[in-house]
């Protein structure tokens, strides 16, 4: 408890230094991991993320311009955004999203004021842990809180993720801006990301706990072969529709119904539809293990979820296969995947408690012995996704 007070202090000390008074709100928004349903979400499938105590938090007061003036704590750099001109910001390396959020906002009639917002993000970026949708979603918050406008948190997820999509220009789905937005301590949070109904399951994992572990592959390529998946996906959908006119989304279709049709589909696009259409089926599955407290299940569906995105929608690499298939080896680990969109980024592991540490030693050793360089491994708690404090 000391030792947050402390941290907030060295903020609010921060915050004057950078714009000469002192921050009266602290906002934030979490990264996640995603237990199961990973490349499903654009296609219209359930997915299974918790939000996490990495997060990224925003100190923030009114300035009485008509300036956003965004300082990251970690880049020492202010982004200011024009609330007048929020268009033009679409070259700014640090800021574009802010930018991106802040103009949604405007578009959807939400006033704004200038103001002043510190930035301190302790999702690593470029992890899987969803940094930007962190960012986006805490920026929503943040802007409105200054503003005094009262705000709905999924239209904030809706409106985080336009944002990605169209002044950023990243294709993604709406599981990251959701988790952030609405993720529930101790919970995961069962999102239908067709629908958009979702429930909450209550996190209880018995005698075990999940390791979150990033393989530190160099970002880069990312969007590019996820839009390349996206297409793909909807290659599928399409010669698919010939067959089931009824269908509006990869996520409608059973294992039943593909195990007829896949003749239709040629070589990789039928691998990344068969991943879709199993994924979405493990993710009931999954659902309906962590319910009734059968871990052991969980973790299986898990393994195969990997092995799926690795095999068949060719997503993972070497680093997050190495990292994932370690951790299977290793006493007390029941399963381990990769989660995100993949190339790189984090896994998660289901291990017993009391074997963790031993784990993350062996992994660690294991990997850096395999890949040449080492893995990072975070200390993390399942908590609400969003956070607002007067200060
Ligand atoms: C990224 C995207 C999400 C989702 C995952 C893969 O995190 O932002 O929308 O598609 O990849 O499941």
């Amino acid at each position: 408890m000391k030792k947050v007070q402390n941290i907030e202090a060295n903020k609010s000390v921060l915050f004057e230094r950078v714009f000469g008074e002192k921050p009266a709100y602290e906002i934030s928004a979490a990264g996640r991991i995603n237990l199961i349903g990973e490349h499903v979400d654009y296609c219209g499938g359930k997915v299974m993320p918790a939000s996490l105590n990495l997060n990224c938090r925003i100190f923030a007061r009114q300035n009485g311009t008509n300036f956003i003036r965004a300082y990251a704590d970690d880049l020492d750099e202010t982004a200011i955004i024009d609330i007048f001109s929020l268009d033009t910001c679409k070259g700014l390396r640090w800021g574009k999203y802010q930018a991106g959020v802040a103009y949604e906002l405007h578009r959807a009639g939400y006033p704004l004021v200038g103001c002043d917002l510190l930035y301190s993000c302790s999702v690593p970026f470029g992890s899987g842990l969803s940094s930007s949708a962190a960012i986006e979603v805490s920026t929503a918050v943040a802007l409105n809180v200054v503003a005094g406008n009262t705000y709905d948190l999924k239209e904030m997820a809706l409106l985080s993720q336009k944002a990605e999509n169209e002044y950023c220009g990243v294709n993604c789905g709406i599981m990251d801006q959701f988790a952030a937005a609405m993720g529930r301590k101790d919970s995961a949070l069962l999102l239908d990301c067709k629908t958009l109904e979702y429930e909450y399951i209550p996190f209880e994992l018995g005698k075990y706990e999940i390791v979150v572990a990033n393989c530190n592959k160099p970002h880069n390529l990312v969007e590019s072969k996820y839009n390349e998946r996206r297409a793909e996906v909807e290659e599928a959908l399409a010669k698919l529709k010939g067959i089931y006119p009824n269908i509006s989304c990869l996520a409608d279709v059973t294992p039943a119904m593909f195990e007829e049709s896949k003749g239709v589909l040629r070589g990789k696009i039928c691998s990344r539809a068969e991943h879709v259409v199993y994924e979405c089926a493990r993710v009931n599955e999954a659902a309906k293990a962590l319910k009734g407290g059968d871990i052991e299940k969980l973790a299986a569906l898990i393994n195969q979820s990997h092995d799926s995105l690795s095999k068949l929608y060719e997503v993972t690499g070497r680093e997050p296969d190495a990292l994932a298939y370690a951790a299977r080896e290793q006493e007390g680990c029941i399963g381990a995947r990769m989660i995100g969109a993949g190339f790189g980024g984090c896994t998660i592991s289901i291990v017993e408690k009391d074997k963790a540490e031993a784990f993350k030693a062996a992994v660690g050793e294991r990997y850096k012995k395999e890949i040449g360089y080492a893995a990072s491994f975070y200390d993390t708690s399942i908590e609400d996704g969003v956070t607002v404090r007067a200060l």
